[in-house]
């Protein structure tokens, strides 16, 4: 019975997902009596027709079980017969297809023959690659269907626009579109299917008795329609990342059938638990993490005994939850309420430990837990996930963790937590693979001296030790076989030993912050899986080893940044690699920039700030089509800031090169090049997805990564997401550029900061600089600028800090807006300016009130941009690494730190 899909996942990925793929298949009609009839032969053509538009590629389905299920389809065979198929009884038509995970590969034609089945009634295409194929129009053709089924797994598979044609298919009971992003692209925001609302809204009015709706990663974009609430007989709904936003309507929380509800990642999805939620006896999967939910967890909530899945993390949800409360859900097995103003199991009231319910996953990251750690902990004997990470637990660190005998993650990083670690503790736990220890605790890990007898827990694959007090490499680590993560940051650790670069299994190696002394070994260039590597702060010397720029066909992120290092950067990049962020800033390197990097076709950051590098500016890095940030501050930079020909920088958003030697014009054309730091192509939904795809592909401890401006005492801090988000920066300072500032420069309305102090303009202060709303740094000062300071200015609301103080300005400082909150420090330093804030005060002129400065920064005199922007990453240690093994918790932050921007 090939339709009754029922198959049997044993690989780990798809446990993730805590409702599976394929096994919901419907039940049609009593399959196992034989059929009376022969298939008809036009459906036969038809059904051969569709298998020859395919080949068959091992690649094409994700599911261990697939077979190429078609290959049983022979003309001489009565298509009723032929796997997948099913045929009425009656009739003999085909109603019902299942080719579900059968290795399909090829595009899916828009006329395709499958469409002139028009009695199917059961349509399952999951799990095969139609290579980002569109959902042909005409399936809305096939009217009878009750079930569909196009969920895909993995990147290529269906893409573009569902066909509004969907919604004509009104005896839909079940439509599966969801994409199953495997962990950790699961964070990827990259959604390949759009489901216009108009469309959605067509399928609620057609489509009355769907009792299954799963659009996990299709773009919907929009708030959901009121009208779901007619789909009273829905039990699953999923709308995982679906760009939802706006109020959920809380009708759903009516249905009386709801089993199963995933709204996970819609960061902008509002809503409340209505009381009547205690009325849902049959839900079983609540998962509401990582959305904008507010008010307090209604307490019937806690009566449903069928609740497996619970998980309410990020969001704005409050009040308090007693432990005992739990007691009722004897299903739950996952418990995920980290993040949110809950106040938990504060109260002492007495709770029957043996009737805990039987958790598995127990999230509490950021959940304000203070005091020891709870005991309670000690009797959820079958926790195999626990996160405790992030709050103010104290005290010694529990043993009790230690006989948990099914945890496979301990997450404990940044508490405040004390005491050893001893090796020999960690050996009991059989099954760990993430341990997690780092940031905030203040624990000594200990080895023992004798390790002989001591089991080595060899499984593990992620380990956090930042901040452990290590002086040198725990040994063990180096018997880890499976070992991926390995993050050492914020100790006091001097040498690498040898053994680590036979540890090719890591794709991620941070031992930034610590005392690190000699030379890169070029052995680094062994681990060939690396994606991470962060040796940045430390004291290393001597050249970087050459090979580091080619070594790995899958390095992302490359840090040097803040050692000793000298000579050339590395001239070689193979073509296809990873590079999205390579920073090497502040060493002492020199030499040109290689030409090679453009063999780098995924950079994103480029950082070579504070060195000594001396070459001509390199437009030649245009050619890189994802590239935001240059940073070419404080070098040796020379000649004029131009391209030879037309050069578009397409992406483009913050460019410092300050602190050279550039001269020259600045051309219109260059700036006009800047495409990406306008208004319009920097606000769009895409670009945002952008940056957090890179945020998490880049596996950057986001939380502390701040792009700071600072001048005396002036720090302007950009976070994370903003940083390359928000941030559209042009800093020229301290060169010998002059001419004029073109006009074009205005057309850069999506500029936040624009630094061009400390050169030789002349002319004119452009009046289009009225235009950049957005700017909230200008500065001007120490050029030779004359004329009036234009009354276009004024507009300029988000203004932070101004100064065209010593240039050759003239005439009154205009006084409304936003100008006239700035002292004279912004103006001094020209003879011909008059105005309120200067000595010399304009003629013929009635003073109106000061206004109060906003802000009041009490800046220095001087040009505000003579030293340093700079960008600073600071590697934290902690939970967020864990991500990468646990599929969302990585994300989960991200998004966090996105509502605590915005
Ligand atoms: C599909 O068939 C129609 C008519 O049968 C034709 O007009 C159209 O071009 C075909 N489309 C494709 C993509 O083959
Ligand atoms: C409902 O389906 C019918 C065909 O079954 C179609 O003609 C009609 O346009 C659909 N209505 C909407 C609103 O999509
Ligand atoms: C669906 O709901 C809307 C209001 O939300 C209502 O006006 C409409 O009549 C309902 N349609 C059906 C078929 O119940
Ligand atoms: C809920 O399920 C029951 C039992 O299957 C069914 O009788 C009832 O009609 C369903 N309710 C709705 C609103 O679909
Ligand atoms: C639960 O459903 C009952 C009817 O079955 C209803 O009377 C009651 O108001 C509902 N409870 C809540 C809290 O809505
Ligand atoms: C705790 O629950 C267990 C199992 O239901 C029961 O046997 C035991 O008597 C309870 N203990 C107390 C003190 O209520
Ligand atoms: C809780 O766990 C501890 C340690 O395993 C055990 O001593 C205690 O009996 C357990 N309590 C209950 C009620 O199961
Ligand atoms: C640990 O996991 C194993 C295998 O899944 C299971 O048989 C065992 O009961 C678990 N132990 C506890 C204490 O739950």
């Amino acid at each position: 019975m090939g339709f009754l899909c029922s198959l049997t996942f044993s690989i780990q990925f798809l446990l993730l997902f805590s409702s599976s793929l394929f096994t919901n298949c419907f039940t049609l009609n009593d399959l196992t009596s034989t059929h009376h009839h022969e298939c008809h032969q036009h459906e036969s053509n038809a059904l051969l027709s569709f298998k020859q538009s395919f080949i068959i590629s091992k690649s094409a389905s994700y599911n261990p079980s697939s077979y190429p299920k078609t290959l049983s389809w022979s003309p001489s065979t009565d298509c009723c017969s032929w796997d997948g198929i099913e045929c009425d009884e009656l009739t003999g038509h085909v109603i019902s297809i299942d080719l579900s995970s059968s290795l399909l590969y090829g595009s899916m034609d828009p006329n395709s023959t499958l469409f002139s089945l028009v009695h199917l009634q059961s349509l399952d295409l999951s799990d095969n690659d139609f290579n980002h194929s569109q959902i042909p129009a005409k399936i809305g053709d096939l009217s009878q269907l009750s079930y569909l089924n196009l969920s895909q797994v993995g990147e290529t598979t269906l893409s573009g626009e569902v066909p509004t044609q969907i919604s004509h298919l009104s005896n839909l009971l079940s439509l599966d579109l969801r994409s199953y992003i495997l962990p950790p692209l699961d964070n990827l925001m990259i959604n390949h299917l759009q489901l216009k609302v108009s469309t959605l809204r067509s399928l609620i009015q057609n489509s009355t008795r769907l009792e299954q709706l799963r659009l996990n990663y299709v773009s919907i974009s929009s708030s959901l329609p009121n009208t779901l609430t007619n789909l009273t007989s829905l039990q699953k709904l999923s709308f995982r990342n679906c760009e939802l936003y706006g109020e959920f309507p809380v009708g759903i929380f009516y249905f009386p059938n709801l089993t199963s509800l995933n709204l996970v990642q819609n960061q902008n999805l509002q809503g409340t638990l209505p009381a009547s939620i205690g009325n849902l006896t049959n839900l079983a999967y609540l998962a509401l993490e990582d959305n904008s939910f507010h008010g307090e967890i209604p307490q019937s909530l806690f009566r449903l005994e069928n609740l497996e899945h619970l998980s309410l993390s990020y969001n704005f949800f409050e009040g308090s939850l007693a432990l005992d409360m739990f007691l009722k859900l004897k299903m739950l097995n996952g418990l995920h309420l980290s993040g949110n103003k809950l106040s938990l199991f504060s109260q002492n009231r007495y709770v029957n430990l043996t009737i805990l319910p039987p958790i598995q996953r127990l999230e509490l990251s950021g959940c304000n837990l203070a005091g020891e750690v709870p005991t309670w902990i000690m009797n959820l004997t079958t926790l195999s996930h626990l996160d405790l990470s992030r709050n103010n637990l104290q005290g010694e660190i529990p043993y009790f963790f230690f006989r948990l005998e099914n945890l496979t993650v301990l997450e404990l990083a940044n508490n405040i937590l004390e005491g050893q670690i001893e090796l020999d503790m960690l050996s009991k736990l059989k099954k760990l693979t993430v341990l997690g220890f780092g940031g905030g605790n203040k624990l000594f890990f200990l080895e023992g001296k004798n390790t002989s007898n001591v089991t080595i827990p060899s499984q593990i694959q992620y380990l956090e030790l930042s901040s452990c007090n290590l002086v040198h490499f725990p040994n063990f680590i180096q018997h880890l076989q499976e070992l991926t993560d390995l993050s050492i940051s914020y100790n006091s650790i001097k040498t690498i030993p040898s053994w680590i670069w036979n540890k090719t299994t890591l794709q991620r190696l941070e031992i930034f912050n610590n005392l690190l002394i000699a030379e890169i070994s070029p052995l680094i260039c062994n681990l060939q899986s690396l994606v991470h590597l962060d040796l940045s702060s430390n004291n290393l010397v001597g050249m970087i080893p050459s090979c580091l720029g080619s070594f790995s066909q899958s390095l992302r992120f490359l840090r040097l940044a803040g050692n000793k290092l000298i000579g050339n950067i590395p001239q070689t990049y193979s073509k296809r690699n990873a590079l999205q962020f390579i920073d090497f800033s502040s060493n002492n390197l020199y030499g040109q920039l290689p030409r090679s990097l453009v063999n780098c076709r995924m950079l994103e950051l480029l950082d070579v700030s504070h060195n000594h590098l001396n070459d001509s500016f390199p437009f030649w890095l245009q050619s890189l089509p994802k590239l935001k940030v240059i940073s070419l501050r404080n070098n040796k930079f020379h000649g004029a800031i131009k391209c030879p020909s037309n050069c578009t920088f397409l992406k483009l958003q913050i460019i410092d090169l300050s602190q050279n030697d550039f001269s020259g014009n600045l051309s219109s054309e260059i700036i006009k090049n800047f495409r990406s730091m306008t208004l319009s192509n920097t606000s769009d939904p895409a670009h945002f997805k952008d940056d957090v795809y890179y945020l998490q592909h880049s596996l950057i401890d986001i939380e502390l990564l701040s792009f700071s401006m600072s001048n005396k005492g002036v720090v302007m801090d950009y976070l994370g997401v903003q940083y390359l988000h928000h941030m559209v920066a042009v800093d020229l300072s301290c060169n010998k550029i002059y001419g004029e500032i073109p006009d074009t420069m205005g057309s850069l309305n999506g500029l936040v900061v624009l630094n061009l102090s400390n050169n030789m303009f002349t002319g004119s202060i452009p009046s289009s600089f009225g235009k950049l709303s957005n700017l909230e740094v200008l500065d001007l000062s120490l050029n030779n600028l004359s004329g009036n300071i234009p009354q276009q200015l004024t507009g300029l609301t988000f203004l932070d800090f101004f100064n065209v103080s010593f240039n050759n300005l003239s005439g009154p400082i205009p006084e409304s807006g936003q100008l006239s909150t700035f002292d004279d420090n912004s103006f001094k330093g020209n003879n011909d300016l008059c105005g309120i804030q200067l000595v010399k005060k304009c003629k013929d002129h009635s003073m109106p009130p000061l206004p109060t400065p906003e802000g009041n920064q009490d800046f220095e005199s001087g040009s505000f941009f003579k030293s340093n922007w700079m960008v600073i990453l600071i590697g934290y240690g902690g939970g967020l690494l864990a991500g990468l093994a646990l599929g969302n918790a990585f994300a989960v932050d991200v998004y966090r730190l996105l509502k605590r921007i915005f």
